[in-house]
């Protein structure tokens, strides 16, 4: 049977509290993996306008052999990221009678899952959540971790909770759905892990690349399970970000400020491959990396066919200006989280994060 293959074949990351289970056609077995996860009366898939023609109908078939099932749809895309859209989820979820016994089940990308699973931290003061993501970039990341929110006016996740979820369910074949933009961008994510944390893994990065972007199975099964051992052991080690889970943010704090410069028109992953750059290159201006880090970057970035320079209609001051939104901004100065070289991050003596003046950061940005 197709289920039983589907779980010979997964991979089962422990990443602490819960599991990360990653195979191909797992969705086929959803319930029965949600069901044994966390249990409810209700099971509430929340999902976008994208992926729920593809796979909420068959989602919440399966779910309702389990109990009473509804299924909550939001608007695609980051600009829905918003308090507007978690007041109507939550709205939703009370008129469809969902209680204190309700699981809430994410099944999208990393929108989604950080809509959800504030939904899921704030309803009724707190109800699990099953993350079932299904863009490369949240099964990589932004399933993994407990990081939840939405964006505000000011900036990129400001208003949120730390809410691990009960497990992680990654489907790769749903990635044969995920437009290609997506699926590249997704891989920034998977050169920053290997960047900030192993050499070996930023070079088979490279190899897998092809396959990985032609939805192949097994070697999407490879890359996933190794960026999430990478990033679920940094935060392990660090739940609540107060030191070594600063590393994960490389190329995230100008990476941020260009998503939000460029009003969203770039994606997530697009945004950090052009940061992952730049803070490479000012780590290697202030002497912290070895020579020749970020051309390396560079090159694994563009060969992953993601930008890697900050695009013409985007002003330096403009850009420098969003990253004092960004949280990783304390009392006037931006720290950023710089490599030593690839496969090590600089700064453990001064907590990971490394504090840079505006003018070597305009110059990079010009
Ligand atoms: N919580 C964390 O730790 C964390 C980490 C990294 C990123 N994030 C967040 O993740 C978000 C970006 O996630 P994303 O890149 O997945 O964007 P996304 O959720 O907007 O998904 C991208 C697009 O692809 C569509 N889609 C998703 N899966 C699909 C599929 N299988 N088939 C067809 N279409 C599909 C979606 O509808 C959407 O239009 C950002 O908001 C970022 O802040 C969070
Ligand atoms: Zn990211």
């Amino acid at each position: 049977m197709a289920t039983t293959a589907a779980r010979e074949t997964a991979r089962v990351v422990d990443a602490g509290t819960y599991r990360v289970t990653i195979g191909a056609g797992l969705r086929h077995e959803l319930g029965n993996l949600v069901a044994a996860a966390a249990r409810a009366h209700h099971y509430a898939i929340v999902t976008d306008d994208g992926v729920a023609p593809h796979y909420a109908p068959a989602a919440q078939a399966d779910l309702k052999r389990h109990g009473r099932t509804s299924v909550h749809r939001m608007p695609a895309g980051e600009t829905h990221k918003t308090r507007d859209t978690w007041i109507r989820l939550t709205d939703d979820l009370l008129a469809a009678g969902c209680g204190r016994d309700t699981t809430v089940v994410a099944l999208g990308g990393g929108v989604v899952g950080d809509v959800a699973g504030f939904v899921a931290a704030t309803f009724m003061r707190g109800v699990p959540v099953v993350q079932c993501p299904t863009s490369l970039l949240a099964m990589i990341d932004a399933s993994v971790g407990g990081k939840t929110g939405v964006d505000t006016a000011a900036g990129k996740n400001l208003v949120g909770a730390f809410h691990p979820p009960s497990a992680v369910l990654v489907d790769v074949d749903t990635l044969r759905t995920l437009p290609d933009a997506h699926r590249r961008a997704g891989l920034a994510e998977a050169i920053k892990h290997g960047a900030i944390a192993d050499a070996t893994y930023f070079t088979r990065v490279e190899t897998l690349l092809p396959a990985v972007l032609a939805a192949d199975a097994p070697a999407t099964i490879e890359l996933v399970a190794r960026s999430v051992e990478i990033k679920a052991a940094v935060v392990r080690a660090d739940e609540r970000e107060s030191g070594l889970r600063k590393t994960l943010n490389f190329g995230h704090t100008l990476g941020h400020a260009l998503e939000q410069a460029s009003g969203y028109a770039l994606l997530h992953g697009e945004a950090v491959a052009i940061g992952m750059v730049l803070e490479a290159r000012l780590a290697e201006r202030l002497g912290v990396a070895e020579r020749g880090t970020a051309a390396e970057i560079e090159r694994v970035v563009r060969i992953a066919g993601l930008p890697s320079a900050v695009p013409g209609n985007l002003s330096p001051a403009a850009i420098l200006d969003a990253t004092r939104h960004d949280k990783k901004a304390r009392a006037g100065a931006v720290a950023f989280a710089l490599p030593a070289g690839i496969g090590t991050m600089a700064g453990a003596e001064r907590d990971w994060a490394i504090e840079v003046g505006d003018a070597l950061v305009l110059e990079v940005l010009s």
